[in-house]
């Protein structure tokens, strides 16, 4: 008998959105169940359904046999089932410990007992190998950690059913490895898992079962074993899907960008950049290459005027950019995909049409005479959403309305349609499918080719090398190399820069810099 099973579900949004279209959807106890789909497939939403976040429009869920109303979260922890969202849901000021334990407080008289909540936090930490710091601060620890208190908050309420919404989205690979270590933990366990992801390779990996979706219906539920991730990709997409770029050789212009011994050294002190210097070129994409944590992050947002530099210079075509605030950067002609997208890159409430000229909604064509065009703001809308292939009803929807994936695709859309002299790209295939992994990837390497310079900053090293004409290793603040991306470059050579064993001569650094 499955643990959980879903008959004939329906989700209709009230506005209209049909995201769940008859899902007959079944878990095993005890297995992993990969679920994945295009952005925008109804993923979230059934797991919405399951976690009571969203009541069906129609259909029955059973766990165990037993039919259940799953009202809300509350009733859905009651019933053993906890999720992790793609978005987190942890409070920034409080301890790893506190997090686990809200509103789950144990009292020892009017007290809450920390004492015991540490303890607890701890024993179960160890118990699944999800290794955190129960004193640390949430805003003090890195997304991996985040990522694990949320599990381990889940555990902690009683989960049997642990929902992991993209869980690997945000993680650098080792950090998946040892999410993967953690989830067969679990299972070895008796836990059950689901697990959404758009790497197919990862569903291979870790998953016994995967489930497709596709516009809002099941295409099919498969043994991992006996598929491949080419037969799922043509499921999910409905058609061939190649993961190739078309990079033509083209010859680099003049400098855009010339970044000069910068350093930046954080509140207490610590020095996450050390004596910085590149250039990126007209017709060139410069990517950067790192584990995740090495000042990649800082590097972007001193750059874009996030953050002030503690010391050197940069410039812009000659002009000084540095410690001016990001909006005269924007003036620069500098574009910036954030590596955060519901921090720095979408006004959550807004609708897509207006998170789309966010930038530049006081130059003409979308001010005109000081007064607000609105015809040229849908308009522009309207185009950006067919290009990119947002889905969504129109323009008007707010984008807490849209799925992961398609609210990066906003912020795609933006920073690229805003003519840009140079572009600084943070992940910025973060949460999107394949087919628009496919589609972001020609669109910058189109650019690149037409002029624009890109700094690129990713997380997965096959799209850096897939993408870039130029390498820059980044470890511990430092480049460490930079090299041309010809064949003689292979992932293994750039593996032993990123983890620091290897580190190239200052004259052979120099010349390609
Ligand atoms: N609160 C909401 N109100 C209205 N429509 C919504 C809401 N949440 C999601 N939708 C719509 O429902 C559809 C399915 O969204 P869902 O978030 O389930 O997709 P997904 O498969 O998780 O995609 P992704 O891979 O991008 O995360 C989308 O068209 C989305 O715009
Ligand atoms: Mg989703």
């Amino acid at each position: 008998m499955p643990i959980i099973e879903t008959q004939a579900i329906h989700k209709i949004y009230p506005n209209g959105v049909h995201a769940n279209d008859d899902i007959n959807f079944s878990v095993e106890q005890g297995e992993i169940h990969a679920l994945v789909g295009e952005n925008g497939a109804g993923k979230s939403t059934l797991m919405k359904l399951l976690y009571g976040l969203e009541q069906p429009s129609s259909g029955r869920i059973f766990i165990r046999g037993d039919e259940v109303l799953i009202e809300n979260p509350q009733d859905a922890i009651e019933r053993g089932i906890g999720m992790v969202h793609q978005n987190f849901m942890l409070v920034d000021s409080f301890t790893v410990a506190q997090n686990i334990i809200l509103n789950r407080e144990t009292k020892n008289g009017p007290q809450i007992d920390f004492a015991q909540a540490q303890a607890h936090t701890e024993a179960l930490a160890a118990e699944y190998g999800l290794a955190v710091n129960p004193r640390a601060r949430i805003a003090d620890i890195p997304v991996g950690m985040r990522q694990r208190v949320e599990i381990l908050k889940a555990l902690y309420r009683g989960a049997e059913i642990l929902i992991l919404d993209e869980p690997t989205a945000v993680l650098t690979p080792s950090e998946t490895q040892d999410l993967f270590a953690a989830i067969r933990n679990l299972v070895e366990g008796g836990k059950t898992v689901i697990f959404i992801t758009h790497k197919l390779k990862e569903v291979i990996e870790i998953s016994d079962r995967v489930t497709v979706m596709r516009d809002a219906r099941q295409v099919g539920t498969v043994n991992t074993a006996e598929t491949n991730e080419r037969e799922l990709a043509r499921m999910m997409v409905g058609r061939e899907v190649f993961m190739q770029v078309d990079r033509a050789a083209v010859t680099r212009g003049d400098a855009v960008l010339s970044v000069r011994d910068l350093t930046y050294a954080d509140a207490s002190g610590h020095q996450l950049l050390k004596q910085v210097s590149f250039t990126v070129y007209q017709r060139e994409i410069l990517g950067i290459a790192g584990v995740e944590g090495n000042g990649q992050t800082e590097l972007a947002e001193v750059l874009t005027g996030l953050r002030p530099p503690t010391t050197g210079e940069a410039f812009i075509s000659q002009q000084q950019i540095l410690g001016q605030g990001p909006r005269s950067v924007r003036e620069r002609q500098v574009a910036h995909i954030p590596e955060d997208r519901l921090t720095n890159g979408v006004a959550l409430s807004s609708s897509i049409a207006d998170n789309l000229i966010i930038d530049r909604y006081y130059r003409e064509p979308f001010t005109r005479r000081g007064l607000l065009d609105i015809k040229s703001i849908v308009n522009n809308g309207i185009e950006l959403i067919r290009e990119f292939n947002i889905i969504a009803p129109d323009g008007t929807i707010p984008v807490n309305a849209l799925s992961g994936g398609n609210m990066q695709k906003v912020v795609v859309a933006r920073e690229l349609s805003s003519a840009p002299k140079l572009l600084i790209a943070a992940q910025p295939t973060r949460g999107v499918d394949i087919g628009a992994i496919e589609f972001i990837h020609q669109e910058l390497v189109d650019q690149r080719t037409g002029g624009l310079a890109i700094l690129l900053i990713s997380a997965d090293l096959q799209e850096v090398m897939k993408l870039s004409d130029r390498i820059m290793v980044m470890y511990e603040g430092e480049i460490v190399g930079i090299f041309p991306n010809d064949s003689s470059l292979t992932e293994e050579r750039i593996g032993y820069y990123m983890l620091g064993a290897e580190r190239q001569p200052q004259a052979e650094m120099e010349r390609y810099a």
